[in-house]
């Protein structure tokens, strides 16, 4: 949902807002309990009634963690480039059929790749779409990451069904929290209340796969089992997690 303080209604803003409710079907309200959006310091953000605002979650491409990920991440050395081929072919065709906030996403984007994002739940899309409109006005940001990410809300399975083959589909759908402990951190906590689990992930799996011209590439917590229990053609282990490479051809 989305809430707009009345004082905005009246500011060029709404308009803005009012195009966001519209696209992403978020129903305008003046108050709310529990999680909804918020316009604030011209940004739209996930935020909780009962939580403090420091907890706001958004889409900030140009933030602190994002442009160090970017600088001094890696870039083709980290294990989600290695796994989808960016260190051998910088420009590969992606389609990040469960995006969520884009940082993976970005990640790809800013080593090279031309990726478009597909997100279906309709808050996080429009933090998502939030997040590129700013992008496109940020200095370091606006020559290149436009032309490169774009956002699809839809249905994973229907982008996969309809879209133009590509050189890589990357999935990175929910998994159920191991442990509820302070470990899980604030922001992952929060996105798992929001937008649950992905009890359908398994269904992608076929589609995903034809789709892909040269690789599907699943990003698992290193303790699941593989999706649709298909055993991938290699593994390149993160941090925290694993990505498991389907390979179909050559890059
Ligand atoms: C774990 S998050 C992805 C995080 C993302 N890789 C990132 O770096 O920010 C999974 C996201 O995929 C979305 N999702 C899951 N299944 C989907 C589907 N079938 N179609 C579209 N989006 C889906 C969820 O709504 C959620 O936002």
């Amino acid at each position: 949902m989305i809430l707009v303080p009345s004082t905005l209604l009246a500011d060029a803003s709404s308009n803005y807002l009012q195009q966001l409710s519209q696209r992403f079907q978020l129903p305008m309200q003046d108050s709310v309990s529990g999680w909804y959006l918020s316009w604030q310091d011209d940004r739209l953000v996930l935020r909780h009634t009962e939580l403090p605002k420091q907890s706001d979650i958004l889409v900030d491409f140009a933030s602190g963690s994002s442009s160090y990920r970017r600088q001094y991440g890696g870039g083709k050395d980290e294990a989600i480039a290695k796994a989808v081929g960016l260190n051998k072919k910088r420009d590969l065709t992606v389609l990040d059929a469960t995006a969520g906030l884009g940082r993976d996403g970005f990640v790809l984007a800013s080593i090279g790749a031309d990726v478009t994002l597909v997100e279906r739940n309709p808050m996080v899309a429009a933090l998502l779409a939030d997040g590129l409109r700013r992008a496109a006005q940020h200095p370091q940001l606006a020559e290149w990451l436009p032309t490169r990410m774009r956002l699809q809300f839809s249905p994973a399975i229907d982008a996969l069904q309809q879209a133009e083959p590509v050189d890589v589909v990357y999935l990175d759908p929910m998994f159920p929290e191991r442990q509820k402990s302070a470990l899980v951190k604030k922001e992952m906590r929060a996105f798992h209340e929001v937008v649950g689990e992905d009890p359908d992930a398994d269904q992608l799996f076929e589609p995903a796969l034809q789709l892909a011209k040269k690789r599907l590439v699943v990003k698992r917590p290193a303790y699941a089992a593989a999706l649709a229990g298909t055993k991938p053609s290699h593994m390149v282990k993160g941090k925290n997690n694993r990505f498991d490479v389907y390979v179909k051809a050559a890059l």
